[in-house]
C-alpha cells in the first residue's frame, strides 16, 4: 500500500468502525475468554513445534487436570468449577514434544454422554431439567490434580473420589476404593507426600449440611490405605488444600462458609463471614488425633507452599485472599467469558505457629504467588518457593508472570510474558528447572515453556507450541522419564 492510499484509507476505516453501533464491540470476548472455550471430544497425540534444548533431567511427561468440557445441548457451564476434567500429557523425548488429552471417564460423564446432554447440576452452575443427585460421587467430575501413586495416575476432585488413570494410554481404569468404608468419601485434591514417601491427605465434607466433617488419611507409597480419621468440624468452612509438617497435619477451617440449602448450588451457598474467625485445625501425624484449634483472624485460601519448623515455630506459607470473591464471583465470571472485577489479588503470606503458646503471627511477603510449587525431595526445608504471578494486575485475573521467592529473605525474580499470556502451574523438576504449560491467548496457541530455576530472569531455555487450544486447567504433575 502507497503512503498516499493509507492515508485515504485510514479515515474510512475508522469511519465504518465509528458506524458499527457500540453494542457489537462491547460483545466482543476478550482474547484470553478461549481459554475457557472448552473442548468437546479426545485430542490425539500431535507434535508441537519446539524451540530451543531439552535439558535431561526434563526427558519425560508432564500430566495436567483441568476442566474442559462446557457444555453439551445449548447447555453451558457457568463456573471454572464445573466441566468434566481432561488429563493433559506432554512427553518430552529428546527435543520432541507431544500433546495427547483425554477425558477422565467418570460416571457422570459417561451417563451424560449418553443422554447427550447435561444430567446434573455442577458444583457452581445450575443446569435446567437437572436430575436430583443420588449423593456427592454423582457429580464427580475428576478435574481438579493428577498426581502419580505408585504405577497409576490419580484424577483427583475433591468433594468425591479420585479415578485411576493409566500414564500411557491415559485410559480410565475406575474409581479409586481405599476401603470399603471410605467408599465416596471425599479425598481432597492435593495429597502431600512426606521424607518417606508417605502420602496424607483430607477430605472436606464441608457440603455435608449440618454435619460438617474433615477426613484424614495416610497412604503409603504404593497407595495402600495405612490409617484415617473423621473429625467433626465447628462450621462447614472451605477447605481445598492443607499443611504437612514432620510431625503434623494442619487444615485451615476458612471463614467461607457453605449454607448449603437446596435452592442453591455448592459455590452459590458459600458465604464469606468476616465475623466467623478462620480455625487452624493442628493434628498428630502418628495418631491422626486432633491436638488443637487455634483461632486465626478471616482468611481464604486454596494453596499452601511448603512446611518447615525453626526452633520452637512450625513455619509454613499461604496463598491468601482477603475473601472468597474470586472462588464465588471471579472463576464464574471467567468461566462465562464476562468482563471483571475477577477479586484474584492475593498476597503470599507466611504463617509461623507456636504450639506450645498457642500463637499465630501471620507476615504478608507482599508478592503475589499462585500455584506454589517446591522440591518435594525435601518438603520440609525452608527453601525457595515458585509460582505463577501477576493474576491481580493482568486483564484476565489470571498469572502472567513466573516467579521464585525465598520466603525467609523475601528475596524474588521472576519473568513476565506479557499481557498476551497466561501463566499456568509450575512444576520443580530435580531442583534445578521450573516447567509450566501456558495460554498465548492472541496468536491462539497452547505451550509448555522450560526455564532454568536460578535464573528466572533470563526467560525460557525451551518453548513449545502448537495451534491446538487447551482450556484452561489447575494442577498437575511431572514424571520423569525411567
Ligand atoms: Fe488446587
Amino acid at each position: 500500500m502507497r503512503r498516499r492510499d493509507f492515508l485515504i484509507g485510514l479515515p474510512t476505516a475508522l469511519a465504518a468502525a465509528h458506524a458499527l453501533p457500540r453494542a457489537v464491540f462491547a460483545e466482543l470476548p476478550p482474547s484470553w475468554a478461549i481459554g475457557f472455550a472448552g473442548v468437546e471430544s479426545d485430542l490425539a497425540p500431535l507434535p508441537m513445534s519446539v524451540q530451543g534444548r531439552l535439558p535431561a533431567p526434563c526427558q519425560g511427561t508432564l500430566f495436567r487436570n483441568g476442566p474442559a468440557l462446557y457444555q453439551r445441548a445449548g447447555q453451558r457451564y457457568g463456573h471454572w468449577f464445573d466441566p468434566d476434567g481432561m488429563i493433559q500429557a506432554f512427553r518430552f523425548a529428546a527435543d520432541q514434544v507431544v500433546h495427547q488429552g483425554r477425558f477422565v471417564r467418570t460416571e457422570r460423564l459417561l451417563k451424560e454422554s449418553a443422554a447427550g446432554r447435561f444430567l446434573f447440576n455442577g458444583a457452581g452452575s445450575k443446569i435446567s431439567g437437572a436430575m436430583p443427585e443420588r449423593n456427592n460421587e454423582t457429580l464427580n467430575v475428576a478435574n481438579i490434580n493428577v498426581q502419580l501413586v505408585g504405577d497409576e495416575l490419580l484424577a483427583l476432585w475433591e468433594a468425591g473420589s479420585a479415578y485411576r488413570v493409566d500414564p500411557d494410554s491415559l485410559e480410565t481404569l475406575g474409581v479409586q476404593h481405599w476401603s470399603k468404608e471410605l467408599a465416596g468419601v471425599p479425598f481432597s485434591a492435593h495429597p502431600r507426600t512426606d521424607e518417606s514417601g508417605n502420602l496424607w491427605n483430607i477430605g472436606s465434607a464441608s457440603f455435608a449440611g449440618s454435619n460438617p466433617r474433615l477426613v484424614l488419611y495416610q497412604i503409603s507409597a504404593a497407595g495402600q490405605l495405612k490409617k484415617f480419621r473423621v473429625h467433626p468440624l465447628d462450621f462447614a468452612g472451605y477447605m481445598h488444600d492443607f499443611i504437612l509438617t514432620p510431625r503434623y497435619m494442619i487444615a485451615l477451617n476458612s471463614s467461607a462458609i457453605s449454607t448449603m440449602t437446596e435452592s442453591e448450588t455448592f459455590v452459590g451457598s458459600v458465604k464469606w463471614m468476616p465475623e466467623q474467625p478462620s480455625q487452624l485445625l493442628v493434628f498428630d501425624r502418628q495418631t491422626l488425633d486432633h491436638v488443637k484449634t487455634i483461632e486465626v483472624p478471616a482468611t481464604f485460601v486454596f494453596h499452601f507452599g511448603n512446611a518447615w519448623e525453626d526452633q520452637q515455630q512450625l513455619e509454613w506459607t499461604a496463598c491468601a485472599y482477603p475473601n472468597s470473591n474470586f472462588m464465588t464471583i471471579g472463576m464464574a465470571r471467567l468461566a462465562q467469558q464476562q468482563p471483571g472485577p475477577y477479586y484474584s489479588d492475593l498476597t503470599l503470606v507466611r504463617y509461623r505457629l507456636d504450639l506450645n503458646k498457642s500463637r499465630c503471627q501471620i507476615e504478608p511477603l507482599d508478592v503475589d504467588l499462585e500455584f506454589p510449587a517446591f522440591d518435594r525431595r525435601a518438603p520440609f526445608s525452608p527453601q525457595p518457593l515458585y509460582g505463577a504471578s501477576g493474576s491481580g494486575s493482568s486483564a484476565s485475573g489470571l498469572a502472567t508472570a513466573v516467579m521464585r521467592i525465598d520466603p525467609r529473605s523475601g528475596d524474588a525474580q521472576r519473568y513476565d510474558y506479557g499481557p498476551d499470556y497466561i501463566v499456568e502451574e509450575p512444576q520443580l523438576i530435580g531442583g534445578d528447572y521450573l516447567m509450566h504449560s501456558f495460554l498465548d491467548h492472541r496468536r491462539g496457541r497452547s505451550g509448555v515453556a522450560i526455564l532454568r530455576a536460578a535464573a528466572l530472569a533470563d526467560g525460557p531455555i525451551l518453548l513449545a507450541e502448537m495451534e491446538r487450544i487447551l482450556p484452561l486447567g489447575f494442577h498437575g504433575c511431572f514424571v520423569a522419564a525411567a
